[in-house]
C-alpha cells in the first residue's frame, strides 16, 4: 500500500481493507444506507461483488435526500435504493450473500428487530459486516470534541422524534455482535475508517486542527441547529444553539475527529 499518514497506518483500517480484499460479496444488502458511504467502501474493498442493494427507511427530509443523492452517485453501478423499514425487510429468506449495517446501530429504534431480518435474508453461511463507532476507550481530545457533538445532535433529533441514541460503548456493541451467534467472529478496532485510505484529504486530515476539518465541523454544527428551527419552545431553541456555540468553541480549541469504531465480521 502507498505510503500513508502516521495515524491511518497504524489504524487497523489497512488491516480491514486487506481482510475485506478476500470476501467475494456475491449480492450485498446494505442496511440504513443513507447516501451509500458504506456500499462505496465495500466497492472499493471487496474482492468481488455481484450487485448491491441499500435501504433505508428516510426519517427525515434530510435522509430521502441522501438516498436521492445516492441514486445520482452510484448511476450505472449494479446497485439498487429502496426506502424500506429495516424492522420488515421486503426481500425472500436467505436471498443475499452479505448483509451489512454501517454506523447505525445507535439509530435504530429496535436492534433486535432488525437483526433478526437481517439474519432471515442472509444465506446459511453468508457474511455479516458490522461496522460501529464508539464512545468509550482511549480516544483523542479531537474525538472527544466530536462525541460532544455527536450526543447534542443526537438528542436535538430525539426532540424531533427521530431515533437517535448516544453513541455505543465498546462492550455494547459486543453484545450485539455477541447476540448475532455468528461463526468465525473477527473483531477489529480501529481510529480511523477504511475509506480514510483513499480520501484525497487524508494527508489534510491528519490534523484534526486542520482548517478545512474546523470549518466543515462549524457548518455541519449550523445545519443541525436549523433542524430545529420551527421548534415551538424558544427556551428549548435558544439552550441547543448556547450549547452547540459551546461545543464549536470545543472543536477550536481540540480539533475534531471521527470517533474509534469496530469492525466485526462474521458468519451466519
Ligand atoms: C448514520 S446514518 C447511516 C450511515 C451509513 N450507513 C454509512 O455508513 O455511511 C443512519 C441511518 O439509519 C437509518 N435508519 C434508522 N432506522 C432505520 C430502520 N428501522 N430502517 C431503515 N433505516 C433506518 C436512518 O434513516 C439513517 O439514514
Amino acid at each position: 500500500m502507498e505510503d500513508l499518514p502516521e495515524g491511518l497506518a497504524l489504524s487497523n483500517a489497512g488491516k480491514i481493507a486487506k481482510r475485506l480484499g478476500t470476501i467475494s460479496g456475491g449480492r450485498v444488502l446494505d442496511v440504513a444506507t443513507a447516501r451509500g458511504g458504506f456500499i462505496n467502501t465495500l466497492m472499493k474493498t471487496l474482492k468481488a461483488y455481484d450487485s448491491f442493494v441499500g435501504i433505508d427507511y428516510c426519517a427525515s427530509d434530510e435522509s430521502r435526500k441522501l438516498m436521492e443523492s445516492a441514486k445520482k452517485r452510484f448511476e450505472g453501478k449494479p446497485i439498487r435504493f429502496f426506502e424500506m423499514n429495516a424492522e420488515n425487510l421486503k426481500f425472500e429468506a436467505e436471498s443475499f450473500d452479505t448483509v451489512c449495517i454501517s454506523y447505525s446501530l445507535h439509530h435504530l429504534a429496535n436492534i433486535d428487530k432488525v437483526l433478526t431480518e437481517m439474519k432471515r435474508v442472509l444465506k446459511n453461511g453468508g457474511n455479516f459486516i458490522l461496522q460501529e463507532c464508539y464512545c468509550d476507550g482511549d480516544q483523542t481530545e479531537a474525538q472527544k470534541a466530536d462525541e460532544l457533538e455527536h450526543e447534542w445532535e443526537a438528542r436535538i433529533d430525539s426532540l424531533l422524534g427521530i431515533t437517535h441514541n448516544k453513541t455505543f460503548t465498546k462492550q455494547r456493541i459486543m453484545d450485539v455482535a455477541s447476540s448475532l451467534k455468528l461463526r468465525e467472529l473477527e473483531v477489529f478496532d480501529s481510529t480511523h475508517p477504511v475509506d480514510c485510505l483513499f480520501c484525497e484529504r487524508k494527508y489534510e486530515c491528519e490534523d484534526p486542527k486542520n482548517q478545512a476539518t474546523f470549518h466543515n465541523s462549524i457548518k455541519y454544527i449550523d445545519s443541525v441547529i436549523k433542524r430545529i428551527k420551527d421548534y415551538p419552545d424558544l427556551g428549548t431553541r435558544n439552550r441547543f444553539k448556547e450549547e452547540g456555540e459551546r461545543i464549536k468553541e470545543a472543536i477550536a480549541k481540540s480539533g475534531s475527529a471521527p470517533a474509534s469504531y469496530l469492525f466485526i465480521i462474521g458468519k451466519a
